[in-house]
């Protein structure tokens, strides 16, 4: 059982026993070894959202493996920039309720030209994994889904309900995912205080950029700097979502000098990937579980990608959104929004691997494959997901 701060015990799923799970960091050019044992009562297998690597060890449905099995071992190099993932089960049609019931966690990469920058670092490096849960009547969580996608009544942050954190007077690097199964964020601070964007699920911007909202849907990361220094000894301030009005997060200052830092500009370089200027493919979210007017079928090969091509994706929908977009085993570039919103934002700038598509809009990507693999794409509400919102492909 869980402590998730709600007064009760909560029974629940962790990795070794934590609710998120342990952060796991690592270095670009590390090695990776884990090993995966599934104590659950349900198939399992961990996927490693944002890791560049092969399908043996990307954890898609296939490799999903029986109660009590394992290990199953992943070995892996770290062949990607500096970025904050997300670590999650993926068994096919168990997904939505493994992770709603506990099991996620962030994993970190590093590198030199991160290290460089000086960010706020130690204490002041907080990774927030927001999402919304359900409890019975004993506090246990509950997974109660629906087909338009699960709906928490409550806030988790790092597992824990009504989260505070009290912050010295300076500057906090929050590395926020979105770790819910279906709902989306609008995050503001509650007295409108500025962030400074600095990067998002494949690593760093290219520059900083000043926002006063982000919205972010399930399976997406921002990096972002909030300045704390004018805040007193007990003066709070909340991280909120505008869409529920919920406090996510309520700090309160504690007078302490803290560390003062504005970020550089440029941060980092991001050359923009040059490719076909029509659709290569073309993905429709259809309905609640079908893309393309397909169910996903495990032992259905979708399409082919070639390797080291850049490709023109465009996802379009007939409804049923929001459909977060979301693709394994490369980052890719989004190009455009036509239709809905009608825009990009400076959130979905650089390098993705999740991307908001919402009711009426056309999403344009360019993306380019490295590792010659089986993945899967899919919407990462996870309801729509587990319903068969998913394909299967090869790069080759
Ligand atoms: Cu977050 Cu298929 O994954
Ligand atoms: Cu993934
Ligand atoms: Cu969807």
């Amino acid at each position: 059982t869980f402590d998730l701060g709600g007064g009760n015990m909560s029974s629940g799923l962790g990795y070794n026993g934590q609710i998120p799970g342990p952060t796991l960091q690592a270095r670009t050019g590390d090695q990776v070894t884990i090993e995966l044992y599934n104590g659950l009562t349900q198939p399992t297998i961990t996927h490693w959202h944002g890791m560049i690597v092969d399908d043996v060890n990307d954890g898609g449905p296939e490799l999903a493996f029986d109660p009590g099995k394992g290990p199953y071992r992943y070995d892996f190099p770290i062949v990607q920039r500096a970025a904050m993932n997300w670590y999650h089960p993926h068994p096919h049609m168990l997904t939505g309720e493994q992770v709603n019931l506990g099991l996620a966690g962030a994993f970190i990469i590093r590198d030199d030209e991160e290290d460089m920058l000086n960010l706020p670092s130690g204490n002041y490096e907080v990774p927030l994994v927001i999402r919304d849960a359900n409890f019975d009547k004993q506090g246990n969580l509950k997974y109660n889904p629906r087909s338009s996608g699960f709906v928490g009544k409550h806030a988790l942050v790092n597992g824990t309900l009504d989260a505070k954190l009290d912050v010295d007077s300076g500057s906090y690097r929050f590395r926020v995912l979105c770790g819910s199964n279906a709902r989306v964020f609008d995050l503001m601070m509650s007295d409108g205080r500025q962030f400074s964007l600095i990067g998002n699920d494949g690593g760093l911007l290219t520059s900083p950029v000043t926002v006063y909202q982000i919205t972010m849907s399930p399976g997406e990361r921002i990096d972002v700097l909030v300045d704390f220094s004018d805040l007193g000894p007990g003066d709070k301030v909340s991280l909120q979502d505008e869409r529920s009005e919920w406090d996510l997060v309520e700090f309160e200052g504690t007078g302490a000098a803290g560390y003062n830092y504005t970020a550089a500009s440029p941060l980092s370089s991001i050359t923009p990937l040059t490719g076909p200027s029509t659709p290569t493919r073309t993905f429709s979210f259809d309905g609640m579980n079908r893309i393309n007017g397909q169910e996903y079928d495990i032992n259905r090969i979708d399409f082919t990608v070639p390797v080291d091509t850049t490709e023109r994706w465009l996802f379009t929908t007939g409804g049923n959104a929001p459909h977060p977009v979301h693709v394994h085993g490369a980052y890719y570039q989004v190009v455009s929004r036509k239709g809905g919103r009608n825009a990009l934002y400076p959130w979905e700038m650089g390098w993705k691997d999740t991307v908001l598509l919402e009711d009426q809009e056309e999403v344009e990507i360019l993306i380019r494959f490295s590792i010659p693999s089986h993945y899967v794409m899919h919407c990462h509400k996870l309801e729509h997901e587990d319903m068969g919102m998913m394909a299967n492909f090869v790069v080759a």
